[in-house]
């Protein structure tokens, strides 16, 4: 039997990079599939990828919307006949330069995307996966929720303030929502990559040649698949262990 055979597993922003990568390694593990961004042609592509409407789903739309995340839940029941037990809180965007240098025009859509949307998903995922706890047998089945913080909010980065400010909220989110959903079984999971090649460098406006720059010091960088591969780890443990936080960068990379 897959590891991951009998799960439902809901990931948002997985039309690229580490959300597509943890998608298509779930799925291949044996956990059916609810996938979120707003590229929905890309998400239709990876249903068919992981074969079919009995395997994975497409939701598209905005990942911070409470409407989009309550058809989420809707469609995992609707067409897997369960609830999910797993959610990757994974949608969100970088936003390069400082508080002085950053994009001011940007700051409010990447809060409420990296934040607010984050703590939204967490929320709907926790009232759900706690609902009848049941003290003696929560063991039977794993719950997880894993969320995508970074090095930048766990180390203070002169380089992208803003963006950094929003990861230190979510990691604070998500080590509260351990400490409240721990004891009833569920499982929040902060993982903070340092540079992982994406989308997110062009999304968030770096400069080419500086990034040029980053890969030659500190290469090879991570790759998608490599956070991944750790998130499939991570929710594959019995349900009684839980690996709290995992700090991932590529070998060379010191800072952040
Ligand atoms: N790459 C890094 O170096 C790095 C390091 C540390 C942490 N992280 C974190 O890891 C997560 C994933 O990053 P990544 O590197 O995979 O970035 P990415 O390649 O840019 O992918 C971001 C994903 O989020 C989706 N997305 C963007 N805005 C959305 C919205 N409003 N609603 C729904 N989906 C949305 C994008 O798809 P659509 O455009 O189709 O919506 C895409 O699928 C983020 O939370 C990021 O902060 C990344």
């Amino acid at each position: 039997m897959a590891e991951l055979e009998g799960r439902i597993a809901i990931i948002t922003g997985a039309s690229a990079g580490i959300g597509e990568a943890t998608a298509r390694t779930l799925s291949a593990s044996g956990a059916r599939v609810v996938l979120n961004a707003r590229r929905k042609e890309k998400l239709d592509e990876l249903v068919k990828e992981f074969g079919g409407p009995t395997k994975a789903v497409s939701v598209p739309g905005d990942a911070a919307d409470r409407e989009l995340i309550e058809r989420m839940f809707a469609e995992a029941g609707s067409r897997f006949g369960a609830a999910p037990d797993l959610v990757v809180v994974n949608a969100g965007r970088g936003l390069g330069g400082s508080v002085v240098t950053s994009d001011d025009s940007k700051w409010e859509e990447m809060v409420r995307l990296n934040l607010v949307g984050a703590a939204r998903l967490i929320r709907a995922a926790a009232v759900r996966m706690t609902e009848g706890f049941d003290p003696k047998s929560w063991q039977n089945t794993s719950r997880d929720i894993v969320v995508l913080g970074s090095t930048v909010g766990r180390h203070i980065s002169p380089f992208s303030s803003m963006y950094g400010a929003s990861k230190f909220g979510v990691n604070s989110l998500a080590e509260a929502a351990r400490r409240e959903l721990g004891p009833k079984g569920v499982r929040v999971t902060l993982v903070e990559p340092g540079i992982v090649v994406s989308e997110f460098q062009a999304g968030a406006g770096y400069d080419e040649a500086w990034f040029a720059q980053m890969a030659e010091k500190y290469g090879p960088l991570l790759q998608p698949a490599d956070i991944a591969e750790t998130i499939r780890y991570i929710v594959s443990q019995p349900a009684r262990i839980h690996i709290n936080d995992v700090v991932i960068r590529a070998t060379r990379q010191e800072y952040p």
